[in-house]
């Protein structure tokens, strides 16, 4: 038996699988982030340990007898989230979370003092966490003073689970203190940030095993001789759990932030457009995405504006629409990433006449992530790449008016996965299998469905996407 954990934005998911991947029980547990500023997103460390336990025991109370034989444990997370911790290893500050958009200044003060493009590989963009500590650094020096680790959100899961300081590669690249070529920190880009090596943890791969489970909790739980796998950030795990492991295949995600992600069998940086480019979970791979930060979450908060649920909303919406809705949304609402690179971008309807209603604007919302996915897709393209098909995955891939939405929008042809809105929670499992010597663990799920794109839908979206790109400036 192996146990994911996936720790989200919104809620944690527990996923107990067996030796063939079956899955055996599932838990959640919900989170909520504060935004005590405007452009700020944070969460209690201790928050995430809490809905662990709860999703842990919802898994332990439905499946007993089959959670005595745990083998292996991993943990894929949202990943950037800056967890500062003190000579005794507690939360000095709530994390500071990869959609805060606080730290655009102090992007500009890393760019100029080390080469974070070259040796990682990456924008220095203010949802990543080495401007967070220098925010940190300029603002709050008493706390900076006070830190002896920068965890990342499943890593700080992790030291709960281990008692050790561990992360991987996925996740540890999208720090920008890793060189990304070589798979280890850099000390020059740790040192422009004020940090060496003894403020980061010990890096494994994500499929070796990082330590493991605390005797304390082993007891607890009733298990021996579990171990815990370096496990991955939520995207590269989602790409395991979707067996997109070698190069040439891609996923779409629809989370709170939506994701395009490819596989490469080398490190291309491709910093034109904003694209992201990280470690993948397994050795020798590393990836590129497009990552948009108000996918699910723009039609949440509409949900939340509106007193519809997204349900209700999607609902209002023809499964494949008859034409573009007449009002169009950039859903900017965090800020965006690809291809802007803008964390002060904000949202915004147009189009709208005193005859549209809530109709038309739910369409928009779904419209305006699709649009911004494909723009996701256009910046990763001008690396050379070529996409025609992609896996989905997150809670708003369970909508089949939004697939139909996204293939006409993206020009891509969508593959749903019997397994499911499990990708990360799943992939974390195979993660923990594969650290226990177990092969061919990453194979591809079946297709449940195919969405192809609707050409008339196609058609109708040109002119718009055209609209959505010049209403950005
Ligand atoms: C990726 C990113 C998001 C988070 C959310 O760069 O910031 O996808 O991982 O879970």
């Amino acid at each position: 038996m192996f146990l994911g954990l996936d720790l989200g934005t919104s809620g944690v998911k527990a996923l107990l699988v067996d030796d063939a991947q079956a899955v055996i029980a599932e838990g959640a547990a919900a989170l909520t982030v504060e935004r005590p500023h405007s452009g700020w997103s944070e969460q209690d460390p201790d928050s995430w340990i809490g809905a662990c336990k709860a999703a842990i025991a919802a898994v332990r109370d439905r499946a007993p007898t089959e959670f005595a034989a745990l083998k292996g444990i991993g943990v894929s997370g949202q990943m950037h989230g800056a967890t500062l911790l003190d000579e005794n290893d507690r939360p000095l500050r709530p994390a500071i979370l990869w959609n805060d958009g606080r730290s655009e200044v102090e992007c500009g003060v890393l760019e100029g003092r080390a080469d974070f493009r070259g040796i990682g590989g990456n924008i220095v963009m203010a949802g990543f966490t080495a401007p967070k500590l220098e925010w940190v650094r300029q603002h709050e020096p008493d706390i900076f003073a006070k830190t002896r680790k920068v965890l990342l959100p499943k890593d700080y899961v992790g030291l709960w689970l281990t008692g050790r300081h561990m992360s991987e590669m996925s996740d540890a690249a999208g720090t920008l203190w890793l060189d990304v070529a070589k798979r280890d920190w850099s000390d020059s880009l740790l040192g422009a940030t004020g940090l060496t090596r003894d403020h980061v943890p010990d890096l494994v791969e994500g499929s070796e095993q990082a330590g493991m489970l605390r005797a304390e909790l082993a007891a607890e739980w009733g298990v021996s001789n579990v171990g815990v796998a370096g496990g991955a950030g939520d995207n590269a795990a989602t790409a395991c759990g979707l067996g997109i492991t070698t190069p040439g295949d891609a996923f779409i995600s629809v989370g709170t932030s939506g994701v395009l992600f490819t596989t490469t069998d080398h490190f291309a940086s491709n910093t034109e457009g904003a694209v992201h480019s990280f470690c993948h979970a397994v050795p020798e791979t590393w990836h590129q995405m497009g990552v948009i930060l108000s996918a699910a979450d723009s039609l949440n908060w509409l949900s939340q504006i509106t007193g519809q649920s997204p349900q209700q909303l999607t609902g209002l919406v023809d499964d494949i629409p008859n034409g573009a809705s007449p009002a169009l949304f950039l859903p900017y609402l965090s800020g965006e990433r690809t291809p802007h690179n803008a964390p002060n971008a904000t949202a915004s309807f147009l189009g709208l006449k005193r005859e549209h209603g809530v109709r038309e604007m739910a369409q928009a919302v779904l419209e305006g992530v699709a649009f911004a996915l494909n723009d996701c897709r256009s910046a990763i393209e001008t690396s050379g790449a070529s996409l025609s098909s992609a896996w989905v995955a997150g809670g708003g891939s369970q909508s089949n008016t939004w697939l139909n939405i996204i293939a006409a929008a993206t020009g891509l042809t969508l593959k749903v996965p019997d397994s499911g809105a499990q990708g990360a929670a799943l992939g974390a499992a195979r993660l923990a299998m594969a650290s226990t010597g177990a092969t061919d663990v990453f194979s591809a799920p079946s297709v449940s469905a195919v969405v192809e794109p609707d050409h008339a839908l196609m058609q109708a979206y040109k002119e718009r996407q055209v609209e959505f790109r010049a209403a950005y400036s």
